[in-house]
């Protein structure tokens, strides 16, 4: 008999199913690092190309990969602290994490943290941590923020709900490093009713693009001619981009000073 297949046997007799369990993450660990040093040496500045190798959905089924590549660039060589809501594969705990993946390898120096309602501790590696909860549970994601320190980058890609994307973004955003951004997957959501939201009242306030749509207006705070107070985010965001249903919220001290005195009419 071939002496693998014997040691095979062997185990399998011998070890218990959660040894067995073990062994086969081990394995699969071992696998990945190896995957991740030839994805890096090959490709680790391509998001398009570590995205679809990965098998995340972020090219192929959406394209926001190119988006990321444009925004991220800059920050890829970075130590950073990259917070993703949603690791995927829903109620399968072995199923999903290929996004934090992606980002580890693209982000050779970064920290890939991932909050996920079901168990995805199984995706947990170097420079992966995850977390189970909800995107909207204030404690949990207080206690998180206390574990992890300073976040760099947020990407929500949870639930989609539009009340979720809000809650999530009110709750998190404040807690964004000085100069961090905040993308947001998925807002096609905003026009679905099944979701929270609507394709008629465009500027509802309770749909992600109403709500996203009024800082638009917060960047330009100074030139109001009313009295107004601004909000933390008009004073806290610096650029906004919207792209087909992803938006890059960019955080910053929005202090530049009103040029109307220099207009003449
Ligand atoms: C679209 S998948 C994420 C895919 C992954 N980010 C990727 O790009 O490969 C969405 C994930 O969000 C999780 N999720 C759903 N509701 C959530 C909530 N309230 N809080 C946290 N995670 C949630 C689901 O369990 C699922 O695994």
């Amino acid at each position: 008999m071939d002496p693998l297949l014997r040691v095979q046997n062997y185990l399998s007799s011998s070890l218990s199913v959660q040894q067995r369990s073990r062994l086969r993450r081990l394995q699969a660990l071992r696998f990945r690092t190896l995957q991740h040093w030839v994805f890096r040496v090959l490709f680790g500045r391509n998001l398009p190309t570590l995205a679809r190798l990965y098998g995340t959905d972020k090219w192929g089924s959406h394209w926001y990969a190119t988006h990321y590549q444009t925004h991220f660039a800059p920050l890829r060589l970075r130590r950073l602290n990259i917070l993703e809501i949603g690791i995927g594969g829903y109620e399968d705990p072995e199923a999903g994490g290929e996004s934090l993946r992606m980002w580890r390898t693209y982000f050779p120096r970064s920290m890939i943290f991932g909050i996920d309602i079901y168990e995805k501790s199984i995706h947990d590696e170097t420079r992966i941590k995850t977390f189970r909860g909800s995107q909207i549970d204030e404690d949990f994601l207080i206690r998180v923020l206390n574990d992890i320190r300073r976040v760099d980058i947020i990407i929500d890609d949870g639930s989609h709900l539009n009340e979720h994307v809000i809650r999530t973004f009110q709750l998190l955003f404040p807690h964004l490093s000085t100069d961090g951004i905040y993308a947001i997957e998925d807002t096609q959501s905003s026009y679905w009713a099944s979701a929270g939201g609507s394709s008629t009242a465009l500027n509802e306030e309770a749909t992600t693009m109403g709500f996203f749509k009024k800082p638009i207006d917060g960047l330009n705070h100074v030139e109001f001619e009313h009295d107004y107070k601004p909000t933390y985010f008009d004073k806290n965001i610096t650029a906004m981009h919207f792209y087909h249903n992803l938006i890059f919220v960019q955080k910053g001290a929005n202090n530049e000073e009103s040029n109307r005195h220099l207009f003449k009419r």
